[in-house]
């Protein structure tokens, strides 16, 4: 019996699928469970955006979909959101390509750009994707920790430390995907300024940039012109537009990267679906209010969060810049995070997912989706604040 590769031995499945998945089990087997592990928004894709994937449907749109790296509507759609939203100028028919989902964006990105051996700068806590899809284009991943009592800022001279003539690339996300932490322009000057010293490319995965909370402004990497020729931007549908099951996503960014990316895009995927790419069309260029009407929404969920878990004796919760993630902590405590998430798990039947996943492991911090009705997240809140003399 022949076997699999010895790199499928080394790329787990993603722990907050894991952690959903076991939400889903514990509420078959009865149990009142409150699942916050996921990362999908609770909404419904707005109707105007389901009518127009529905009716490219019904008007046989349901063919291989050309060009391979996207119909030209939606390349265009996409350039003009970049220029009007993130003052970026990117050439619509050579500097874009449509995926079936950011993630895919991503894996076509890092292949893109990375030989075997070629490593990447990860700044943690991080997307639990980062890691894995770097390992499984034969690229190294680089942990850099960043510290929640630094408010997770990324400084030049810690960065420079973490690299070496391998280097080839550094993920930036933000806002960020446990943290909610969003760059501050000297953050990101100092970003732009490692990766011009050290010739790297840079993936900024921009997937949350609506869902931003006190009018704090995101800047998009793409918009600094010094550093445009090395910045691969990766964006979707899936949370600003509640369309995580249509698969959309895309990357956009310099011709050649664009090129490689849009061959091993053709060779896999073929494409994102036909219909999916009209209705994503739909979304783009279509009333944005809905856009407004959940970032409000997730707001409100943010500030009840915030204010529950600090509230919690031995518990504090940061301010969340943006995203829909809350990433407390349990302030003194000789557990582990997966010791704190399991114990939130057994006694107060809430689901979430341990700091642990996300490359951390001095703090025993639990992440949860606020992605929630909010009386939902006040009742998983509460059950906490019951059992929270055990988590020590
Ligand atoms: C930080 C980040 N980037 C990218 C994605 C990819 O989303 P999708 O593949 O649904 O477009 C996710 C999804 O959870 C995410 O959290």
């Amino acid at each position: 019996m022949p076997s699999v590769t010895k790199l499928a031995g080394r790329i787990s499945k993603s722990p907050t699928i894991a952690m959903n998945d076991k939400a889903k089990q514990l509420a078959a087997e009865g149990h009142a469970v409150i699942g916050l592990a996921g990362g999908e928004p609770d909404f419904d894709t707005p109707a105007h955006i389901i009518e127009a994937g529905v009716r490219a449907i019904h008007d046989g749109q349901t063919r291989y979909a050309a060009p391979s790296k996207g119909i030209t509507p939606l390349l265009e759609a996409i350039a003009d959101k970049m220029e009007r939203d993130n003052g970026a100028r990117v050439n619509p028919m050579t500097d874009v390509i449509v995926t079936p989902g950011g993630k895919l964006a991503l894996f076509l990105a890092l292949k893109a750009m990375l030989d075997p051996g070629d490593e990447v700068l990860i700044p943690a806590p991080y997307w639990v994707s980062y890691p894995s899809v770097t390992t499984m284009v034969g690229g190294v991943p680089v942990t850099v920790p960043t510290s929640s009592d630094d408010n997770y800022r990324l400084r030049l001279d810690h960065l420079r430390e973490f690299v070496t003539p391998r280097t080839k690339a550094i993920i930036i996300n933000s806002p960020s995907n446990p943290t909610g932490h969003v760059l501050s322009s000297e953050e990101i000057e100092a970003v732009a300024t490692l990766a011009t010293e050290a010739d790297l490319y840079i993936i900024s995965d921009e997937i949350y940039e609506k869902l931003n909370f006190d009018g704090r402004p995101v800047v998009s990497l793409a918009s600094l012109p010094d550093i445009a020729d090395r910045v691969v931007v990766i964006n979707g549908l899936s949370k600003t537009y509640a369309m995580t099951g249509w698969r959309l996503g895309w990357l956009a960014g310099p011709t050649s990267v664009m090129g490689a990316a849009g061959m091993f895009n053709s060779q896999t995927a073929t494409s994102a679906a036909t219909f999916t790419q009209i209705a994503a069309v739909a979304a783009l260029t279509g009333p944005q209010d809905c856009v407004e009407v959940m970032r409000k929404s997730y707001e409100e969920r943010r500030n009840l969060m915030v204010s529950s878990f600090n509230s919690i004796d031995n518990m504090s919760c940061p301010d969340i810049e943006g995203a829909f993630y809350a990433f407390p902590k349990v302030d003194e405590t000789s557990k582990t995070s997966e010791e704190v998430a399991n114990t939130i798990l057994d006694k107060a039947v809430v689901v979430g997912v341990p700091g642990s996943a996300f490359g951390i492991s001095d703090d025993a911090h639990v992440r949860f989706s606020f992605a929630a009705d909010i009386n939902l997240l006040r009742e998983a809140v509460e059950r906490i604040r019951g059992i929270a003399d055990q988590l020590a």
